[in-house]
């Protein structure tokens, strides 16, 4: 394609995702001014708007102005104003809401959480486990594997997996990273609801797929739209745990940006506190909650205080060795009751 036409069809796509989320928020609108008599529903629905303008915003300000053409720089200049307008309607909601009514909204508005950290470190234990405590306590969950060396699905309790989303969801898009993304049309919670597979507990599961199996092509096809999923769920009432891969590599490329709270995992190892000094500049204005895991009897890390402790435990690595959830099989595990007191610590984090 010559560059005038590779760098139009560029531009294409950023004014069809600027419009595809403008949509999406209108669409959230709809749905909280219907449920507008002074009630709960309508409360929660209007903080999913507030959140999803600030997300959305967030990414729109990544548009480099200096280097867009003026149908790009009008396309975004009516976005923002379109979700300000939008952010500003749900700041008088919320701030407008009856105490009490607030506090119950907060209460069951879905927290969005990210996992980092070393490999090895234990993210995906701490996220299958978080994800199932969730679900048990009422929540609906999406738990997705962001790391295409999966392992998120077997840690939940289902088989393992190396499908990544069917090929009804994605469409080719060539200005789209890898050239894939979301079906136009379809909406991230419709894919949700019909592309998850459901996990025990009820827990969603979604993930890229696998690098290496028979088809090589399955992450690259998945991953522009499983975050496309992630950064566009408006639904208000939704928890979204991702499991990310190992280091700073995806943290970097923002695989996180959907998230308003970050889980960073480390263990006991000097190596894994230097990838976390390395991850803290990436965790940006989210909220940050430091985990240590594995710890026996050594130090904590100088300058890396943590707000949860989970200790070594070795009926993990036989929960591993069998294939199984460590909450299916050791259910009693001081892990899964450690896990537990961080599901109250994020869900805690969301009533502020
Ligand atoms: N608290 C713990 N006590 C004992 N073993 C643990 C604990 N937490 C995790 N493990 C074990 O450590 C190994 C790594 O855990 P896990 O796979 O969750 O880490 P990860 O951070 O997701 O790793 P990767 O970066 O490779 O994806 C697994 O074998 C797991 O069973
Ligand atoms: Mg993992």
């Amino acid at each position: 394609m010559p560059a005038d036409a590779q760098l139009a069809a560029r531009e294409d796509w950023v004014i069809h995702w600027l419009d595809r989320r403008k949509d999406g928020v209108g669409a959230l609108v709809a749905r909280a001014v219907a449920g507008a008599t002074p009630g709960r529903d309508s409360t929660l629905a209007w903080l999913g708007v507030q959140r999803q303008v600030r997300s959305f915003l967030r990414q729109a300000a990544t548009v480099p102005r200096d280097r867009s053409s003026e149908r790009v720089l009008a396309a975004l200049d009516d976005h923002v104003a379109a979700l300000s307008a939008a952010g500003a309607r749900a700041h008088v909601a919320v701030a407008t809401a009856d105490p009490a009514t607030l506090v119950d909204a907060r209460s069951r508005f879905g927290i969005r959480v990210a996992l980092i950290g070393k490999g090895g470190a234990g993210k995906t234990v701490i996220s299958s486990t978080l994800s199932r405590l969730l679900a048990r306590r009422g929540r609906n969950v999406v738990a997705v594997d962001l790391d295409v060396n999966p392992g998120l699905a077997i840690s939940l309790g289902l088989p393992a997996t190396d499908a990544g989303l069917p090929p009804e969801a994605i469409e080719e898009a060539p200005s789209a990273p890898y050239g894939w993304q979301l079906t136009t049309g379809l909406s991230p919670e419709e894919a949700v609801a019909r592309f998850a597979t459901v996990a025990p507990d009820g827990v969603r599961y979604l993930g890229l797929g696998k690098i290496g199996s028979a088809d090589k092509e399955v992450a690259r096809r998945s991953v522009a739209a499983v975050r496309q999923i992630l950064l566009g769920l408006g639904a208000p009432d939704w928890d979204v745990v991702a499991d990310l891969e190992a280091g700073p590599t995806t943290p970097f490329e923002n695989y996180h940006d959907f998230s308003d709270h970050v889980v960073m995992v480390i263990g006991p190892a000097w190596r894994s506190a230097m990838t976390a000094r390395r991850l803290l500049p990436m965790v940006g204005d989210r909220r940050l909650t430091i985990v240590y895991n594995r710890f026996r009897d050594e130090p904590d890390h100088p300058g890396l205080p943590p707000d949860l402790r989970i200790p070594f435990d070795a009926d993990l690595t036989q929960a591993e060795r069998e294939g199984r959830a460590p909450i299916d099989a050791c259910p009693g595990s001081a892990v899964v009751a450690a896990v537990g007191r961080l599901a109250d610590l994020v869900v805690a984090a969301q009533q502020r």
